[in-house]
């Protein structure tokens, strides 16, 4: 049974569920092979990812393959509580609702694997450590799972090379080409500027936005600031992508330096506290702080509470901090990742495409689970070409293909 904020609200979120279907061509085509094969007829499914239309649909293709579905958010700020409802409506439990409290999103997160799934789809590694460290029993039937984020990538690597290693294959999402070059870079650069925009209705052009992190997030976010007019700066830690930043056109420099020079800051690190009381103090007033990467924990925003002698809502997903000598700052959506929290996350089109490699994974894993060895696990190879292929499809995209010359050619020794 679903656990929800409002059954009354399934209406709208069967509309925006619907509006995403009509965006999410990939999906569409894998469903329609589903529909036929059913290849996850008698098996449970628990799923952990921003529940929002995207995801919704998601579900939906999951059950058209024959699952027994149970959804839950991967954070408390993006659930959408109307789509949540619209889900249940049609058939899939749903345990959350938006706002919940850390315990309540423990709670969720418990009650999705209480059916003791036989495949999960975490994101950033929330349901893992529960089945690894609290509630093993509820994994007695898990052949698998796989991992949306790079965070719970990051958390998977660390525990497979850990004394104790994976219990359970997982296969890293993430990692595929399909998924870090396009929802990481293009998916987050537009939505996070979008989510800034509507959120604070201010100009984008002229203004100094400082991205912190350089990977496939930081370069979308430096990518699209840029498009619309902004200056960009970026700050790293690692050499590599400060040059590559560089040479992109970017300006590199510490946060330290870049403090008093920001309008807006976005943190895409995957880190914790990039931006700290130290930074603040420097800024100008008025500069707006936000993240993008998938914690809570890259603005110390603890320590801004501490520090703060006044706070109060400025306006919607937009908090104000007011320190001592007047000082005051902005921060959007509490910390969390705004254009979740503060937005409705990254464009159909691209999440087409991410949820079309974590379904295929989905029955890979059901078809394949009981060969595979019990730590991380590459996307195959051609699930990532035939998602790419389907892409190009979608878009009316055609590209060469080489001769049997030319293959020969390209792969012989002399
Ligand atoms: N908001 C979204 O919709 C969304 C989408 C995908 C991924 N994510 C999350 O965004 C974060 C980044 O993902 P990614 O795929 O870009 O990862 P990535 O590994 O490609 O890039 C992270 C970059 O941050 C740099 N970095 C680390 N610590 C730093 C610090 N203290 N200061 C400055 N730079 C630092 C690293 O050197 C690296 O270049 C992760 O938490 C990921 O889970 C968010």
């Amino acid at each position: 049974m679903s656990i929800l904020r409002d059954k009354s609200l399934a209406t709208t979120g069967n509309l925006k569920i619907d509006w995403v279907y009509d965006h999410m061509p990939i999906c569409a085509l894998i469903e329609e092979r589903f529909k036929k094969e059913r290849p996850f007829e008698g098996l449970k499914i628990t799923t952990s990812i921003h529940l929002e239309a995207k995801t919704a649909r998601t579900a939906l293709l999951l059950a058209a393959g024959g699952a027994e579905v149970h959804a839950t958010g991967s954070n408390p700020l993006s659930t959408q509580d109307d789509v949540a409802a619209a889900l249940d409506s049609r058939g899939v439990n749903v345990y959350a609702w938006y706002g919940a409290t850390e315990q309540e999103y423990h709670d969720h997160l418990v009650a999705a694997l209480s059916c003791r799934p036989d495949i999960m789809i975490d994101d950033g590694g929330d349901l893992t450590h529960i089945l690894c460290e609290e509630r093993p029993d509820l994994a007695v039937n898990l052949k698998g799972g796989s991992e949306e984020t790079t965070t719970g990538v990051l958390r998977l690597k660390a525990r497979a090379a850990s004394a104790e290693g994976l219990p359970f294959p997982m296969v890293c999402v993430n990692d595929a080409m399909m998924k870090y070059m396009f929802d990481n870079r293009y998916g987050t650069g537009q939505s996070v500027m979008t989510a800034i925009m509507a959120s604070t209705n201010l100009v984008v052009a002229s203004k100094t936005f400082v991205v912190a992190g350089y990977g496939w997030c930081g370069k979308g976010v430096s990518m699209r600031a840029k498009g619309m007019g902004a200056r960009v700066i970026v700050t790293e830690v690692d050499p590599v992508k400060a040059v590559e930043a560089v040479m992109d056109g970017f300006t590199v420099m510490t946060m330290e330096q870049a403090s008093p020079l920001g309008d807006v800051f976005v943190t895409v690190t995957g880190c914790k506290d990039v931006i700290r009381m130290e930074h603040i103090e420097k800024m100008k007033d008025g500069a707006i702080l936000c993240n993008a990467g998938h914690f809570d924990v890259e603005v110390a925003v603890a320590e801004m509470r501490k520090a703060a002698l006044n706070t109060y809502t400025a306006r919607n997903n937009i908090e104000r901090f007011e320190f001592d000598g007047g000082h005051y700052v902005y921060l959007l959506a509490e910390g969390r990742l705004v254009n979740l929290a503060a937005g409705d996350g990254h464009p159909a089109e691209i999440m087409d495409i991410s949820f079309a490699l974590q379904v295929l994974c989905a029955e890979y894993l059901a078809k394949n689970a009981d060969k595979l060895e019990k730590t991380i696990q590459e996307v195959p190879g051609d699930i990532d070409n035939w998602v790419a292929e389907m892409k190009l499809e979608t878009m009316g995209v055609k590209i060469d293909r080489l001769t049997d010359e030319q293959y020969r050619y390209i792969h012989s020794a002399n």
